[in-house]
């Protein structure tokens, strides 16, 4: 049985994945890691320094590790704050691990994509996994780069690394942090709260998402599909579903008729006005069975019952 990194275990993917891996896997083969002293688990947790190669190396070796799950970047709206530091994280961090896959010391990676690699000039409904790609912020150019080296090394140098497009991730556990999709969580935490909500998008922005748990279940997916089936070497374009701030504010507002929305739109807008408004996944559907369980419907309700609202 491999015995399994996690970096970057403590934001929003991290902290879902280590639960449902540790499901199938002993708790003496899991190792989480990232940047903080401690983590909020209480499984085998190693401070590591993704920037570092010697670090990740020494850790790798020492535990024996030989499969990654290498999650730590910075999202795209925090990112336009911090340019350089975020080119340097979501790069340097990317060629540690792939250069100890390159080496062999690392037998299989999981990195996330994300819809931030399509820009203006992308075809903005059903969007293909091939379509022109001008991502205009560091965070997409960054990961737009990140996908090609990673079908570089896999065809160059037979690694094994895997990828997904995601697109805004709802989670009810860890909050995602410097996204322009993070309205979609805070909405829930507001009404949750009792207050009103200034969303910063437009109340028709529509943009792809996909709940948590179908999140965690395509990446353990992908991982355990057989690489000769996988045709895409770069990073599978993956949706669950489409929708706009006031398809939430409705939703919530029908629970609730003193819950209010105002829309005050800032720099983000421009970030979500060049993305998609809906994905095309055939590529994952076809290689390796992808099929979300929730839609924006069951998404809502399962958000309403995990956050315990009344
Ligand atoms: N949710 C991410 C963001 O908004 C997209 O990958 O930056």
């Amino acid at each position: 049985m491999s015995r399994v990194l996690i970096v970057g275990s403590e934001g929003q993917i991290g902290s879902q994945l280590s639960v449902e891996l540790s499901k199938t896997i002993d708790f003496d083969k899991l190792f989480l890691s990232d940047i903080k002293d401690k983590s909020k688990t209480d499984f085998k947790y190693l401070k590591v320094d993704a920037l570092s190669y010697d670090d990740l190396k020494k850790n790798i070796l020492d535990n024996d590790i030989s499969e990654v799950y290498h999650l730590a970047a910075i999202l795209s709206a925090k990112g336009e704050k911090v340019p350089k530091k975020t080119w340097n994280l979501n790069m340097n961090s990317l060629f540690n691990i792939l250069n100890l896959a390159k080496e062999k010391i690392i037998k299989k990676v999981f990195w996330p994509s994300s819809i931030a690699v399509f820009g203006d000039s992308s075809s903005k409904n059903e969007t293909p996994q091939f379509t022109d790609k001008e991502p205009i912020t560091v965070y997409g150019i960054s990961k737009l780069a990140g996908e090609n080296w990673c079908k570089y090394y896999n065809e160059a140098y037979d690694t094994d690394v895997r990828s997904l497009r995601f697109p805004g991730v709802i989670s009810y556990d860890t909050p995602p942090g410097g996204g322009t999709t993070d309205y979609a969580v805070d909405i829930f935490h507001s009404f949750k709260s009792g207050k009103n909500y200034n969303c910063f998008l437009n109340e028709d922005t529509t943009l792809p998402m996909i709940y948590i748990d179908d999140a965690i279940n395509a990446i353990i997916k992908l991982m355990k599909t057989s690489k000769d089936n996988l045709r895409i070497k770069s990073s599978y374009n993956i949706s669950g579903f489409s929708m706009s701030p006031k398809m939430i504010a409705d939703e919530l507002k029908n629970l609730n008729k003193e819950f209010d929305v105002e829309y005050n739109s800032d720099f983000r807008q421009a970030i979500a006005d060049s993305w998609p408004n809906s994905i095309m996944d055939n590529y994952a559907r076809e290689d390796w069975d992808w099929k979300e369980n929730f839609d924006f419907k069951k998404t809502v309700n399962e958000m309403i019952h995990k956050l315990n609202i009344k």
